[in-house]
């Protein structure tokens, strides 16, 4: 066999690959700046199709399959770059801690599958003062390359570039690539990051061809003085033997304000200083272009200048104190897996940049260097991750086992110098990260020190040394305390502790799986609060459901698990902010609104006065306008636009907005003010909402005149059975069931079962920390039984009964145990008071409410309360109070992996109807949470998949809740706050229901 076995080597990490450097596409001319490879004569991009021949076993790739007589006219062609599984080659798998295969570094199994890559390419200008490299930008997990047969090199480490010199391997003519990739290494070790487990030559591949003589690297270092008037930037070249080298550099108006010329031996420094620079930040991303000239190579770089410090356990980018308002973001894509298409990366960006965000955590590990360079002109913070994570040492016994082990320190290192190489000129880079969840040794200290030698203009991160590790408690060269999902007891203990001097960063935190995240204002209200809290990013940027489309055409997304494989970590790879094919979900407009550059507060109500706090660090709002509106009952009466207000960051300024609202009124008054994008950006239209308040303007409610009763009531016994009429209505009252059975107006029915007080939910991924213990008391199979149900006053003008109840599983005590009163006036009007206990041994509530089937075909919805979408108590930063049409599907938000969705927090009155407006209102004076559905409550709970879901066909279920628990962030998270549970033991709760034709 032609393979050395270096794979299972934790020493051998590469043979004949070139040093790690900067990332450039050399060019020949200044069109270097367009940051366009194809117009570069250096540059040939090898993408395409590659013939491919998979080996289930690397042991059957033998000599003659990487030799130049292979005939591969036979073999499978296969898009490079691509995953091989989401080519049908391998087995899809997601797994999250554990490691796919025994815990025995550096051994991998047996049988490791590979695949052998082949393409034939000509080429014609070979030349003495020409040097030909081939990169490959992301192969996994490591694979060696022939050229013509002949052994040029190997490499490992997945997410990182391999280059190499194959001048010595090529001739004029016809010229055969050969790239036989391993799926697994002893590099794998180092790559257990929570994902789908791809493999391939998954990014692009291409041909450089370079002078002999030439700039091989640049590190430029924008330096700027305390005061951030003067800039120097520091360029470092490295040449290949001798050269000379012209350096230009050239401010935003293309006008050169540095130039320098002169041999270059080795590696040189040379300083250009910039008078008043222009900076450089996440709002104004102002770059300067640098063109290095040598031969007849040009390279080009953004140059930012910024400057990055942490001044008394304040971070802080150009002397100010900046939030980063961040994300975790994957390279993931619905269909591609690993492969990232550029567009999809810039509209992954847009998005963010169109949801407030201004940070992107590259978990974990290097993305393609492109997206740094849309990062750079976008304007992100970036953390740039080291590709390594070790997660299943920990279930293997000790999470920091292999960075103990010196033998791999090599190894570590390579993959901290390879990021930071690569990564060095890009601006937007801001924090090296030595990586996720590895342990802490001194593997990583060395990691960590090494990086701050080399670049000490940026800081480190590194969440896992957290609690520090017995013998290796030095963290000296990291910046920051980094953690992940602490609760907000320990973030604000941590602020307030003095002896805590470096800053906080949540590397990640809200965790976003399924409905929610739900904490992410409260964290924000404690990052405002404490200058040493710089931030964080939430977990995590999208699902990686995988989509699947069936014979009708419909998309479906699939899972861990959905593809038979045995070991896998199920729906958690669901639990982003926006879906698979990037719609957004809740939780990105929950987060939109949480990190929106401003805050609006009212000071006084009465007098109109709203203080505006500009919450960006280096834009005068100013630069945007405010807009604010009076709704009355959700139509709006009043509005106008106040431009130009003159506000520095983090300024605040009291204004005055003049409303005019009556003393009392029956309609409700709200005044939300929202800030405006004056201009069109390349993320969202003039005119965009980028944040809002909403304020309940103090108007005395006048209690509107109820209809009074047309007609007497009439009242009939019929055994359990209780008819109660008035002029055109109908009901009956079960007696047995403690409920109404029936409730017609004209008679057009409104039910379609027996409705019934409840308390579960259908659970939500975040819901996980309680579950288990829902289950334990029955929750989950709860029942309603009635003790006793009564008449208790019968006249023309009211009928009330009295029932007594509780709710409870089979081999249970009751959870919950309550007295429901009825009232049916003569109008029509069923109220209902419900004095419920709670038993004082079982844990919060999922809900508390009464569950209304009524028959299907009520598909309109109109409501006022919050909308447009769902909201929870403690999910509702994004919606405003209004009143809202819609339909019961309209009010479903999907979730891949069926949960509670849909409930409208805070509703006043809600009607629930068919298309000519027939169906039942319900409303009370305390505000509910509303929802209703197709699906059964049942289906919900137990459906895993959303396109799985079945509608009932006879009802649609409408639910009237006292309260819903809030949604939290438990599936990772803390379990959810106790202000957000519904754990009171004594609950009143009343509202009114009748049924109605509306008069729209
Ligand atoms: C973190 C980890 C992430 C992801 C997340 C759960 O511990 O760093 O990679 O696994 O938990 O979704
Ligand atoms: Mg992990």
């Amino acid at each position: 066999m032609t393979l050395e076995k270096v794979w299972e080597n934790p020493q051998i990490l590469q043979i004949n690959r070139e040093k790690p450097r900067a990332y450039y596409i050399p060019c020949h001319d200044e069109s270097a700046k367009s940051r366009n490879r194809q117009l570069s004569d250096h540059f040939r991009l090898l993408n395409g199709e590659w013939k491919f021949s998979y080996f289930s076993n690397v042991n059957d790739i033998n000599d003659k399959h990487v030799s130049n007589e292979v005939d591969v006219s036979g073999w499978d062609r296969l898009l490079v770059p691509s995953c091989w599984q989401t080519n049908g080659y391998d087995q899809m798998q997601y797994v999250n801690v554990r490691y796919p295969f025994p815990f025995d570094p550096p051994h991998v199994p047996n049988e490791n599958p590979a695949g052998v890559y082949v393409k034939d390419i000509q080429i014609s200008d070979l030349s003495e003062r020409k040097e030909q490299f081939i990169v490959f930008e992301g192969v996994s997990a490591c694979f060696y390359l022939y050229v013509n047969g002949q052994f040029a090199g190997y490499s490992q480490g997945s997410r990182m570039p391999a280059e190499f010199n194959i001048t010595p391997y090529l001739k004029d003519g016809k010229n055969r690539l050969t790239a036989v990739v391993l799926k697994w290494g002893d590099g794998s070790y180092l790559e257990d990051q929570d994902m789908w487990r791809y493999t391939g030559i998954f990014r692009d591949v291409y041909l450089l061809s370079r002078d002999a003589i030439r700039i091989e690297d640049v590190f430029n270092r924008a330096v700027l003085s305390e005061d951030l008037t003067q800039g120097e930037l520091q360029i470092d070249l490295t040449a290949k033997g001798s050269c000379h080298a012209e350096v230009l550099l050239k401010d935003e108006r293309g006008e050169t304000v540095g130039h320098i010329a002169r041999e270059i031996n080795g590696t040189e420094s040379l300083s250009m200083t910039v008078d008043s620079p222009a900076l450089w930040n996440a709002e104004n991303p102002v770059l300067y272009d640098l063109y290095v000239k040598s031969g007849e190579e040009v390279l080009h770089f953004h140059i930012g200048f910024r400057r990055i410090t942490v001044e008394d356990g304040v971070f802080k980018i150009n002397n100010e104190a900046v939030k980063l308002k961040g994300v975790n973001r994957h390279d993931s894509h619905p269909k591609l897996g690993h492969t990232i298409p550029l567009n999809h990366m810039k509209k992954d960006l847009l998005l963010m940049k169109k949801h407030n965000m201004n940070t992107v955590r590259a978990s974990h590990y290097p993305n393609d260097p492109r997206f740094l360079t849309l990062c750079d002109q976008l304007g992100f913070y970036v953390i740039d991750e080291a590709d390594l994570e070790c997660h299943g040492a920990g279930e293997a016994g000790d999470i920091h086992w292999l960075s103990k082990q010196e033998d791999w320190q090599a190894a570590f290192l390579d993959r901290m110098e390879r990021l930071v190489e690569r990564d060095k000129n890009n601006p937007s880079v801001i924090i090296w990260s030595l990586g996720n969840e590895a342990g802490y040794g001194i593997n990583h200290i060395k990691m960590a020190e090494w990086a701050k030698k080399r670049d000490a203009t940026r800081l480190t991160h590194y969440e896992s040394a957290a609690e520090g590790y017995k013998g290796h408690e030095n963290t000296e060269a990291l910046d920051m305390e980094s953690r992940m999902y602490p609760t907000l007891q320990y973030v604000e203990e941590y602020a307030k502790n003095e002896s805590k001097t470096k800053p906080m960063f949540l590397c990640e935190y809200s965790h976003a799986m399924g409905n929610g995240p739900g904490d992410a204002a409260d964290y924000w209200e404690l990052i405002y609060k404490y200058p040493k809290l710089m931030g964080g990013c939430i977990w995590e940027w999208n699902d990686h459901g995988i989509s699947r489309t069936d014979d009708r055409g419909n998309v479906s997304y699939a899972y861990g698990g959905d593809f038979g494989e045995t070991i896998h970590d199920g729906n958690f790879c669901i639990d982003g902010l926006v879906k698979p094919d990037r719609t957004p979900s809740t939780g990105l407009k929950e987060i939109k609104a949480v990190y929106k550059p401003v805050r609006f507060k009212m000071k006084s109500a009465e007098e109109g006065l709203v203080e505006v706090t500009n919450l960006f660090d280096f834009t005068n709002l100013s630069d945007y306008e405010i807009q604010w509106m009076v709704e009355r009952d959700g139509e709006v009466v009043q509005q106008n636009v106040i431009y130009d207000l003159d506000l520095h960051p983090k300024a605040s300024k009291v204004i005055q907005i003049p409303y005019d609202v009556p003393e009392a009124s029956v309609s409700s008054y709200y005044l939300t003010v929202s800030l405006l994008q004056k201009k069109t950006e390349p993320w969202a239209e003039k005119g965009h909402e980028i944040g809002f308040e909403q304020f309940k303007l103090p108007v005395k409610k006048q209690i509107p005149e109820k209809r009074a009763g047309k007609h007497s009531l009439k009242t009939e016994k019929n055994g359990s059975k209780l008819v109660i009429s008035g002029l055109d209505f109908t009901y009956v009252f079960n007696l047995e069931a403690g409920q109404f059975e029936k409730v017609s107006l004209n008679d057009y029915e409104c039910l379609a079962g027996i409705p019934s007080f409840t308390a579960w939910r259908a659970p939500i991924d975040n819901d996980a920390p309680i579950l288990q213990e829902w289950k334990k008391h029955g929750f989950d199979k709860l029942n309603m039984h009635t003790y006793k149900a009564e008449v208790v006053q019968e006249d023309e003008s009211l009928i009330e009964l009295q029932v007594h109840f509780s709710l409870s599983a089979f081999s249970r005590f009751p959870v919950v145990k309550g007295t429901a009163n009825w009232k049916v006036h003569s109008s029509g009007a069923i109220a209902v008071t419900c004095q419920a206990d709670v038993n004082g041994e079982v844990p919060y509530l999922p809900r508390f409410g009464l569950e209304i089937p009524m028959p299907k075909g009520n598909d309109e919805v109109e409501y006022f309360g919050n909308g447009p979408h769902e909201s929870y108590m403690d999910m509702k930063s994004s919606v405003r109070k209004g009143r809202y049409l819609t339909t019961v599907q309209g009010m479903h938000e999907q979730y891949i992996y069926p949960q509670e969705n849909g409930s409208r927090y805070g509703t006043d009155w809600a009607i629930v109807s068919n298309e000519l407006g027939m169906g039942m209102k319900f409303s009370s004076n305390e505000g509910f949470s509303f929802n209703v559905s197709r699906y059964a409550l049942a289906e919900l709970t137990a459906t895993s998949h959303d396109h799985q879901l079945q509608e009932d066909n006879s009802r649609t279920w409408v639910y009237i809740d006292y309260k819903m628990s809030g949604v939290g962030s438990g599936a990772c998270g803390p379990a959810l706050a106790e202000n957000y549970q519904l754990n009171e033991k004594s609950i009143s709760f009343s509202f009114e229901m009748e049924p109605v034709f509306k008069e729209h």
